[in-house]
C-alpha cells in the first residue's frame, strides 16, 4: 500500500483533517471508549450522582458520544472537519445529531457545560494556541465544572501531536484550574502511548 500524500500542513486549517480523515489516516484514534472515561462516568452511575452535561471539542469520530449519551449524559461534540463531522454522524445512528460541525473558539454550546472532555485535541494544536485554547476552557466552564481527559505529554517540538511539558501545562492552567486527579494510561493507542495522562482538573 502507498504511504498517503497530504496537501495540507496546517493543523489549524480544518483541510488538514479533512484530508486525514478522508485518507483514514487516523493514527490518533482509538476505536473505542477509553477505559478512564468508562471508570469516570461508573464512579458517577454507582454514586448516583447527576451526569454531567458535556462538551467534545476537536471529537474525530466521537466514539465517546454514544457511550455518555447512552448513560444518560447530555453530550455535544464539535469538530470543524465536515468530513470528521460526516464520519462520526455515519457510526453514532441514533445519536449523529449530537455532533456538530463548528470550530471551538467561537461555539456556543447548546447548555452550559459541566464538563469538558479532552482527548487529543489539545495536542492537535500548536503550543502557541494552548493559552487560547485553555482560556476557552475556562469561559465555557462554571465554577466547579471539570475538564478532564487525556494530556499527551511529550519533548518532540514538532506536531502533531504537539506533546506538554509537565510543568509548563499546569502552570498554563492553574490560573483557573486545580488538578484533583492525575493517572497512568495503560490503554493508549500507539501514538500516545506511555506519553498520556488521564487528569481531571476542576475549575476555580
Ligand atoms: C487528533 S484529532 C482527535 C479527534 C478525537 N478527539 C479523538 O480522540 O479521536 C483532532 C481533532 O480536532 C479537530 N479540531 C482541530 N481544531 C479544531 C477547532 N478549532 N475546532 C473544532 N475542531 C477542531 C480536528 O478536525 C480533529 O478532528
Amino acid at each position: 500500500m502507498s504511504a498517503p500524500v497530504f496537501v495540507s500542513r496546517d493543523p489549524l486549517d480544518s483541510a488538514f483533517w479533512s484530508e486525514r480523515f478522508e485518507q483514514q489516516f487516523m493514527p490518533w484514534d482509538r476505536a473505542g471508549v477509553p477505559q478512564h472515561l468508562q471508570q469516570f462516568v461508573a464512579r458517577f452511575v454507582a454514586a448516583a450522582d447527576t451526569p454531567l452535561a458535556t462538551l467534545i471539542p476537536g471529537c474525530g469520530l466521537g466514539h465517546e458520544v454514544a457511550f455518555l449519551a447512552d448513560a444518560g449524559w447530555e453530550v455535544c461534540a464539535i469538530d470543524f472537519s465536515a468530513v470528521a463531522v460526516a464520519q462520526a454522524r455515519a457510526g453514532l445512528g441514533c445519536w449523529a445529531e449530537r455532533v456538530v460541525e463548528a470550530d471551538f473558539f467561537t461555539f456556543v454550546p447548546p447548555f452550559r457545560a459541566q464538563l469538558i472532555y479532552e482527548r487529543a485535541f489539545l495536542c492537535a494544536l500548536p503550543r502557541s494556541m494552548w493559552p487560547q485554547v485553555i482560556e476557552r476552557y475556562a469561559a465555557l466552564l462554571p465554577a466547579g465544572g471539570l475538564l478532564a481527559g487525556f494530556f499527551f505529554f511529550d519533548a518532540n517540538p514538532k506536531g502533531p501531536p504537539f506533546g506538554a511539558d509537565p510543568a509548563q501545562l499546569a502552570a498554563l492552567l492553574a490560573p483557573h484550574f486545580e488538578r484533583i486527579d492525575d493517572q497512568v494510561v495503560t490503554d493508549s493507542v500507539a501514538a500516545f502511548a506511555g506519553r498520556e495522562r488521564w487528569q481531571v482538573w476542576q475549575r476555580r
